[in-house]
């Protein structure tokens, strides 16, 4: 079986997760289960980054040890990500034995190969990022990414000689000229890289809350160096050779454009040295604003993602990050912008499509869906709609893939306003109607079912389908024809209620 295995940041357990983290989790999540349709064998991965000074200030402003404060926070994602109907199949965390494992032999191999050595930090670093800057990096005197004053440091630490492998990178991205996506967004991490590497500390002797330098016991793993190697740790690296044999490579590591210098050069340099396979690919997501702001836990901008499902509804918050943004765009959240994708395509499109198809079943057929007709004139649309809709998610674009599931809907009203199965007298030409509906609505279901996973199991039972959607396999579940009919056609109450702002 084909294996397919993805991942998120593993995030920061300072807070509980805000829109952003979602936002990056749902594109993970809707991506795994496209492929769980394509019959591969997923591993999709997250988890909590729980090291570092920013965990360990975290913890004192709490009044709490880090262990502790970590346990209160991890569970909150886990709680988050079931409500969103995440369906990670594993979930790290870097407080876990496992993955100590895992840093320590990471370490360790890039010691061996002699691209870790002893030196002095005299420098600035951002706690928020847990990241060095230089003077001129900064915008105004503060960090570029949250806006706050950086720390001057200034302590013997491990070097990790990343200037070494500035051609090395260079040569692999070259060679693999379609890894990064979108492609604009990896031009940009290319342009890091040309633009000259330094080499960054690995360790820290002024912070005990971390992973212990298996050589040098008075420092701790630099939190980077520690977080990042959660993706191999995860699937047995350090613990389980086999396991780690079948998983590894990963095919995409999604991530946002905050952490590109990480996950597109520290990453890849380190595994270099450690003479291990490089990920497949990145998907380099944009940005959420919120009033023109990264959305951010240090600038206290944020949106509660849990909010808006008990509002719209898990399938509405899932739908609008999907459909809004194209991959990679920063987007602005706005409440306007989710309540107008969830009366226009949901609502009106998706929704009224299935109430008028149950409506006209109801009146004309005693309620029994008829078995659509070989050679419907929706079967272009449909078999158009699944080729761009594949494309566009082996292309990373999730709104792309959204508006060419949803032309088949579109296609599948404007073809009953044409022809009116409502004004006609029961018989062949309402049954033949109603029968291509109901396929197209099969086949609309196993298509938007990666995005709006419980909708599309509610549209499969309401057009009198058993089982689950998700036991669907692509390309045969996407052929025109599938729909049996002879089976009771549900009404139901409206799926989709339309929604009004907020006077
Ligand atoms: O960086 N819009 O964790 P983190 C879109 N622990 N995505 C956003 C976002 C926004 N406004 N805000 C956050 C860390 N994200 C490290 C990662 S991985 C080895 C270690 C998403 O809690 C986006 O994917 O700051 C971003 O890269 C990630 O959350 C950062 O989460
Ligand atoms: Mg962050």
């Amino acid at each position: 079986m084909t294996k397919f295995s993805l991942t998120t940041p593993i995030y920061y357990v300072t807070a509980k997760p805000h829109l952003g983290h979602a936002y990056t989790t749902i594109v993970g999540d809707a991506l795994a289960r496209w492929h769980r349709l394509m019959g591969e064998d997923v591993f999709y991965l997250t988890g909590t980054d729980e090291h570092g000074l920013k965990v360990q200030q975290a913890a004192e402003a709490a009044g709490m040890t880090p262990q502790a404060f970590v346990d209160t926070i991890a569970p909150q994602y886990e709680v988050a990500w079931k409500k969103l109907n995440i369906s990670n199949d594993d979930f790290i965390r870097t407080s876990e034995p496992r993955h100590y494992a895992g840093v320590a032999k990471l370490l360790q191999a890039c010691y061996d190969a002699g691209d870790i050595e002893l030196d002095v930090y005299t420098g600035l670093y951002c706690v928020s990022c847990e990241e060095y800057y230089t003077e001129e990096e900064l915008i105004g005197g503060l960090c570029p990414i949250h806006k706050i004053p950086v720390q001057s440091v200034d302590e013997e630490n491990y070097f990790f000689r990343l200037s070494r492998f500035q051609d090395r990178l260079l040569d692999w991205y070259g060679s693999h000229p379609d890894a990064m996506k979108p492609e604009f967004r990896g031009n940009e991490a290319i342009g890091l890289i040309k633009g000259g590497l330094r080499d960054f500390s690995i360790s820290r002797t002024s912070l005990s809350w971390g992973i212990p330098i298996p050589w040098d016991a008075k420092h701790v793993a630099y939190v980077w160096f520690d977080a990042l190697t959660n993706y191999m740790s995860a699937v047995g690296y350090g613990t389980d050779d086999a396991r780690f044999a079948d998983w590894w490579p990963v095919d995409y590591h999604l991530i946002g454009k905050d952490i590109v210098r990480h996950h597109c050069v520290y990453w890849p340099a380190m595994l270099m040295s450690a003479g291990i396979d490089l990920p497949k690919g990145w998907g380099i997501g944009g940005w959420l604003l919120s009033g023109g702001e990264k959305m951010s836990k240090t600038t206290g901008n944020v949106v509660n993602p849990l909010d808006l499902v008990d509002d719209v509804g898990v399938d509405g918050f899932r739908y609008y990050v999907l459909a809004e943004t194209a991959y990679g765009q920063d987007g602005d959240f706005t409440y306007e912008g989710l309540l107008g994708r969830y009366n226009s395509d949901l609502a009106n499109n998706l929704g009224n499509l299935l109430s008028r198809v149950a409506t006209v079943v109801g009146k004309k057929c005693d309620g029994i869906g008829p078995a659509p007709a070989a050679d419907s004139p929706l079967a272009e649309a449909a078999a158009s709609a699944y080729d761009s809709t594949a494309a566009a998610w082996l292309a990373l674009q999730p709104s792309r893939a959204l508006e060419a599931t949803w032309s088949l809907i579109r296609a599948t009203n404007a073809y009953l306003e044409t022809n009116e199965p409502w004004k006609a007298e029961p018989g062949e030409a309402v049954d033949r109607m109603m029968g291509d509906a109901l396929e197209a609505l099969r086949i609309v279901a196993v298509l938007a079912s990666p995005a709006v996973p419980e909708t599309a199991q509610a549209v499969w039972e309401r057009i009198g389908l058993t089982g689950l959607v998700t036991d669907q396999r692509l390309p045969e579940a996407a052929a025109w024809g599938g729909y049996p009919g002879g089976v009771a056609v549900t009404k139901g109450a409206p799926m989709f209620p339309r929604r009004q702002l907020p006077a």
